[in-house]
């Protein structure tokens, strides 16, 4: 164990809101060991900053952890030549050309197509009916996993998080996690054929053409649906709240002081959609005043380091105007988010914008409930509009 203070938690309190809990942790323990998670966290913003570089001590390698269990081998599982093998060849897919050229013009139609639906309505909840399917079908498409529908994205994307966050070991959220797992393989070989003879830039025919084996090309699919669905929908729905809670800095960007990059960038330094990312201690080593021996469980907590007070003044604030500069949302190491320029790209250039304009008279329609700390964001968003 490592020698960092212990701070105990309750569980159930630090999933409904891990905030007040976590500026403790920063003012008097900020690398502490908390029991009930089983692992040794880094809360402030500088610490995790530097610290997630030193992949020599805080690996990724994880062989027996569950994500990669579920998922596969994939690159947020690797560390150095290994990683940025798979990082390279991804790079093509998602890089800021592609966001700008391939994607930006498929992203708005999806947009457009979703608000065209839901507009004679005049209600829905936001989570479900906008952002899950509007982040649903963005992955198809930069998947290239086109022969999947918006819904059965969510379920496989849920179903595999789930089984790779079970640790109670529960039958059916494996048989139902590893089932989506297995399917998404079916899917990628049933779709391989035809982008073999017709590749395009989609990230399973750069993958392929980068020459991964159809497992590797599985595994990180997987680990991109898990992590390239609900994060944007949770930031989709949470900017919305944020925006609808906060008139003042809505009047900004309708005046022109604030941008809607500004509003998405502060919803996701307010609340980090992915608060936390796991390393494994690969050899006996110091850190911050703290040792370590090998084989720990540490977690860097982006959640926290985006609340620092030592970086942002009254951090619990959404506040357009801020320096967002400092803030971690997406990772600060090698790992660093591969498809942040596409989800700035989808929701400040599109999700955000047109719903606000072309939904008039858009305002809440009842409670906007928050849950989680690995994973943040409103688990129902009721609105309505007049036109
Ligand atoms: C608001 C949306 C998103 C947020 C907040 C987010 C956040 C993150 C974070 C915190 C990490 C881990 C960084 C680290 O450990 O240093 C990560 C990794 C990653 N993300 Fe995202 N993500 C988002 C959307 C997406 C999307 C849409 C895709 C792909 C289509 C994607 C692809 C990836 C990949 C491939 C990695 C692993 C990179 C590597 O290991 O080198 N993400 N993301």
């Amino acid at each position: 164990m490592s020698s960092a203070p212990t701070l105990s938690i309750d569980p159930a309190a630090f999933h409904a809101d891990p905030y007040p809990i976590l500026a403790e942790m920063r003012a008097g323990a900020p690398v502490c060991f908390v029991p009930e998670l089983g692992a040794t966290l880094f809360t402030r913003r500088d610490d995790v900053f530097v610290q997630e570089k030193r992949i020599d001590l805080f690996s990724s390698h994880q062989p027996d952890g569950l994500l990669t269990r579920v998922m596969g081998a994939n690159m947020m599982r690797k560390d150095g030549d290994a990683h940025m093998f798979e990082r390279k060849a991804l790079f093509p897919a998602l890089s800021p050309r592609t966001v700008r050229d391939v994607l930006a013009p498929q992203f708005r139609d999806i947009v457009q197509g979703h608000i065209d639906r839901l507009k004679p309505q005049g209600q829905c909840d936001l989570v479900t009916d906008y952002a899950m399917p509007v982040a649903a079908d963005a992955l198809r498409v930069m998947t290239g996993l086109t022969n999947m529908d918006a819904a059965d994205m969510d379920a496989a994307s849920q179903a595999m998080l789930d089984a790779a966050a079970n640790y109670q070991r529960d039958p059916e959220v494996d048989a139902k996690g590893y089932g989506y797992a297995a399917r998404v393989q079916t899917l990628i070989e049933e779709r391989l054929p035809e982008l073999r003879a017709a590749p395009d830039l989609s990230i399973i025919s750069v993958l392929d053409q980068a020459g991964l084996s159809v497992d590797a090309i599985a595994g990180n699919v997987r680990v991109i649906i898990g992590g390239g669905q609900n994060e944007p929908r949770d930031a989709i729905a949470g900017t919305v709240w944020a925006l609808l809670t906060h008139p003042d800095q809505r009047a900004l960007i309708a005046a022109g002081q604030a941008t809607w990059e500004d509003a998405f960038a502060e919803y996701v330094r307010l609340v980090a959609p992915i608060g936390m990312s796991p390393r494994r201690v690969a050899k006996a080593g110091e850190a911050c005043g703290v040792d370590f021996e090998e084989d720990e469980l540490i977690f860097f907590m982006f959640g926290s380091a985006c609340r620092d007070s030592a970086h942002f003044a009254d951090p619990d604030r959404f506040d357009l105007t801020r320096d967002t500069g400092p803030a971690i949302p997406f990772g600060a190491g090698p790992h660093f988010c591969a498809g942040a320029a596409a989800s700035r790209t989808l929701i400040a250039g599109y999700a955000l914008p047109m719903l606000f304009d072309q939904l008039a008279g858009l305002t809440l329609d009842g409670p906007v409930p928050f849950a989680g700390w690995a994973f943040r964001g409103p688990t129902t968003c009721p609105v309505r509009w007049t036109s």
